[in-house]
C-alpha cells in the first residue's frame, strides 16, 4: 500500500567473476549476475533478473548479465560467456505448438483472446508486481461462462497450464501463470455487482476489484463486507485466500462471507458450489480456488454498513532507539491484545514499522469515540513511550473506506488498470497460544537495524488476528480449506531494493530461530514465491488439510490443468 521511494543502489561495478543469482537479485552489494540464472539473463535497473524488456531494455545493468535481449549479448561480459539461452524453456513450458492448438481451438469456439503479437497483450500481461513479469502463451478475455468453459477445455487439450486472473495483485504473479507459457483466463470483463436487497446477498463477477465491490453494495443498499483496504485488489484472489482488514475481528474474513460460487471445473463443467451443492468443492475453493477451477461469480452475504466507525491512529517516536524499548513496547501491545477486559471483537488493529524507525498503530473500533477514549485509548498509552498526536475520529462507513484506501476514491477503472510496484513480500503467522517472545522481538529489532547497510527499504505490518472474541478464529478447517484460524498476529513483511529477497528471508529466519518452540505459519494472500511447493503447502495448509485438498484435486482436476508453482499437487 505505502509506496516506498527507492534508494539508488550502487552503480555497476563491472565485476567479472560474479556469482550466479539464486534469489533473482543482481548487482547491488552482492554483485550477483543474472547470466545463467533461472530467472532470466538480464539485470534490471532496480537489480532484478529477468528476460523481458523491463529487464533487458532501458537501465539494464550490463555488468551483471545480458542487455538488449535475454539472449542477445550487447556487452563484452555477455559475448565472452556462453549464455545458456535455454534456461527459460524448462520442461514445464509447453512447445509452441501447444499455444498454437489452443488458439486454434479458441478461435473455432469464438472465445476472445490475445497473444503477444496483439497490441493489447502487453498491458494485459503486466502483473501488479513488476518484479515477476511472466509471459502467458495466451490471455483469454471471456465475456460469458460458456467462454470460460470452452477456454478451460481448449487449454487442457493443448497441454497448457491455466490460471484465472482477477485483480492481478498476487505477490508472486501467479495470475500470470507463475511461469512463462500458461493460459491466463482474465476475468476483467466479469464486473457484475448486483445486490439482492431482500437477502442481502450480492452477486459478484470474478473480476471485480474490492473498491468497486464496496462502492456497489453501499450505493445499491448501504451494505458492507469485510475485506482488505486496497481498492485495486481483486475479489477472486483476495476472498479465496482469506481477506483481512480492520473489520475482520468483528465480521470475519472476506472468505467467510462467500455463500456460493459458480465454478468452471477442469473438464469444462460449470457447477454451483455451496454448503448444499458440491460442498467439497465449496470447501476447497475457499483456500485453494486457483488449483480447482475458475470462479466466474461469487455470492457473498453482505451486512448493514455501520452508521459510524471510530478510526484511531497512534504514532510513537523513539521506539527504535533501543532494543529494550522496541521489545517492551511490543510486549505491552501484546498484553493488551490478549486482555479481555480491554479487547473484544469490536476492535481490529495493526502495527506498522519500517526501516525509517516508524512505529505506529492504527485500527477501527465499532463503538463510539467516547467509549474508545474512556476504555481503550489510555491502555494503548500506558507503559509505552511518549506518543505523537493521537487520532480518534468517527467516520461514515464510505469515508472510512476512502481513508484506509489512502486515495481520493475507492472506485477503480474497469479496464486498463495501471498501478504497479516492484517488490518481494512474505508473511509470518504467530500462533495464538505462543504469541511473540521477547527473544523473537529482540531478533526482529537487531536484524531490522541492518537494512540500510543492505540497501533495502522495508516495512512490516503486524495485524492482530486473534485475541479475545476474534471472529476469524471462531471457525476451523471444517468450515473452509483455510488453516490460519489460530493466529494471534499476522506479519506482512514487504521490501524493495536489490537485496530484498535475502534480506526479507533473513528477517523472518531471525524471528523464527529466536523462538524455536513455535510452529509459525504463513498467510495465503501474501503468497511467497521463494518457497518450494512442499514448504508452501506445509506453511499455508499443514499436512492434514493439504491431504484433503490433494484428494479433491485428484478427483476434479486429475490432469493438473490448474497450476502454479505452489498449487495443490505441484
Ligand atoms: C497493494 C496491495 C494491498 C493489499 N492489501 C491487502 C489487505 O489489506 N488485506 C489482505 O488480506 N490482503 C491484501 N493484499 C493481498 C491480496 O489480498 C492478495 O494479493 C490477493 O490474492 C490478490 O487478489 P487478486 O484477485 O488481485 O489477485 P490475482 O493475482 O488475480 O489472483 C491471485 C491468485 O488467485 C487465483 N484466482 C484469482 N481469481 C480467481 C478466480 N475467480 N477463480 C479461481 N482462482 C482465482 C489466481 O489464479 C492466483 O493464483 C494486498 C495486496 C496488494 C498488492
Ligand atoms: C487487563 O487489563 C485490566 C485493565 O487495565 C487490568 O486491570 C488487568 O490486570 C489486566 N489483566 C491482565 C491479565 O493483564
Ligand atoms: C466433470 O467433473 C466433475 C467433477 O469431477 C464431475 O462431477 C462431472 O461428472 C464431470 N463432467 C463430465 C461431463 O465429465
Amino acid at each position: 500500500m505505502k509506496s516506498l521511494s527507492f534508494l539508488a543502489v550502487g552503480l555497476f561495478s563491472g565485476a567479472l567473476a560474479a556469482t550466479v543469482s539464486q534469489d533473482a537479485t543482481c548487482g547491488g552489494t552482492n554483485k550477483y549476475t543474472c547470466l545463467g540464472s533461472q530467472f532470466g539473463n538480464c539485470c534490471s535497473s532496480a537489480g532484478w533478473c529477468g528476460s523481458t524488456t523491463a529487464y533487458c531494455g532501458t537501465g539494464c545493468q550490463s555488468g551483471f548479465g545480458n542487455c538488449g535481449s535475454n539472449n542477445g549479448p550487447s556487452s563484452t561480459v555477455a559475448s565472452s560467456t556462453k549464455a545458456p539461452s535455454s534456461t527459460k524453456a524448462s520442461s514445464a513450458t509447453p512447445a509452441p505448438s501447444a499455444s498454437g492448438s489452443a488458439t486454434q481451438c479458441l478461435s473455432d469456439k469464438k472465445v476472445p483472446y490475445k497473444v503477444s503479437a496483439d497490441a493489447a497483450y502487453a498491458q494485459l500481461a503486466e502483473p501488479y508486481n513488476l518484479r515477476l513479469p511472466y509471459k502467458p502463451a495466451v490471455i483469454v478475455l471471456p465475456t460469458t461462462n460458456q467462454h470460460v468453459q470452452d477456454a478451460v477445455v481448449c487449454g487442457g487439450k493443448a497441454g497448457l497450464k491455466i490460471q484465472a486472473k482477477s485483480g492481478g495483485h498476487s505477490y508472486a504473479s501467479f495470475s500470470s501463470g507463475g511461469k512463462d507459457g500458461s493460459m491466463v483466463i482474465d476475468l476483467e470483463p466479469f464486473q457484475t455487482v448486483a445486490l439482492d436487497k431482500t437477502s442481502g446477498v450480492v452477486q459478484v463477477g470474478g473480476g471485480v476489484r474490492l473498491g468497486n465491490l464496496a462502492d456497489g453494495i453501499y450505493t445499491q443498499g448501504k451494505r458492507a463486507l469485510s475485506h482488505g483496504t486496497c481498492p485495486g485488489v481483486g475479489v477472486g484472489g483476495h476472498a479465496t485466500h482469506g481477506g483481512y482488514s480492520h473489520t475482520s475481528r468483528s465480521w470475519g474474513l472476506a472468505m467467510d462471507a462467500i455463500t456460493a460460487a459458480d465454478v468452471v471445473l477442469a473438464n469444462g463443467t460449470l457447477v454451483k458450489a455451496s454448503s448444499s451443492q458440491n460442498s467439497e468443492i465449496y470447501w476447497g475453493i475457499r483456500g485453494a480456488a486457483e488449483s480447482l477451477g475458475v470462479i466466474t461469480t461469487f455470492y457473498m452475504q453482505t451486512r448493514a454498513a455501520p452508521e459510524s466507525v471510530t478510526y484511531f491512529a497512534i504514532p510513537w517516536t523513539g521506539i527504535f532507539n533501543s532494543k529494550a524499548t522496541f521489545t517492551n513496547s511490543f510486549l505491552r501491545l501484546q498484553e493488551i491484545a490478549r486482555n479481555s477486559s480491554i479487547i473484544d471483537d469490536r476492535i481490529s488493529f495493526g502495527v506498522y514499522v519500517d526501516n525509517y524507525g516508524t512505529f505506529s498503530l492504527s485500527g477501527a473500533f465499532f463503538g463510539s469515540v467516547s467509549e474508545f477514549n474512556s476504555k481503550i485509548k489510555g491502555e494503548f498509552l500506558r507503559n509505552m513511550p511518549t506518543s505523537g498526536e493521537v487520532t480518534v475520529k468517527p467516520y461514515s462507513w464510505y469515508d472510512y473506506l476512502i481513508l484506509v484506501a489512502g486515495k481520493d476514491s475507492i472506485k477503480e477503472p474497469l479496464t486498463g488498470y495501471s498501478e504497479h510496484d516492484t517488490f518481494f513480500a512474505k508473511s509470518l503467522t504467530v500462533p495464538e497460544k505462543d504469541g511473540l517472545s521477547s527473544a523473537a522481538l529482540d531478533a526482529f529489532y537487531t536484524y531490522s537495524q541492518t537494512a540500510s547497510s543492505k540497501s533495502v527499504e522495508f516495512y512490516s505490518i503486524i495485524n492482530l488476528y486473534g485475541g479475545p472474541g476474534s471472529t476469524i478464529n471462531k471457525k476451523d478447517t471444517n468450515f473452509a480449506a483455510y488453516a490460519d484460524r489460530d493466529s494471534l498476529w499476522v506479519f506482512q513483511n514487504y521490501g524493495q531494493g536489490a537485496n530484498t529477497v535475502s534480506f526479507m528471508n533473513g528477517l523472518q529466519d531471525a524471528v523464527i530461530k529466536a523462538q524455536p518452540q513455535t510452529q509459525f505459519g504463513a498467510y495465503l494472500n501474501y503468497v511467497d514465491p521463494s518457497y518450494d511447493a512442499a514448504t508452501a503447502h506445509k506453511l499455508y495448509y499443514g499436512d492434514a488439510l493439504y491431504a484433503r485438498l490433494l484428494a479433491l484435486k485428484k478427483a476434479v482436476d486429475p490432469k493438473n490443468v490448474f497450476w502454479n508453482p505452489q498449487s495443490i499437487g505441484a
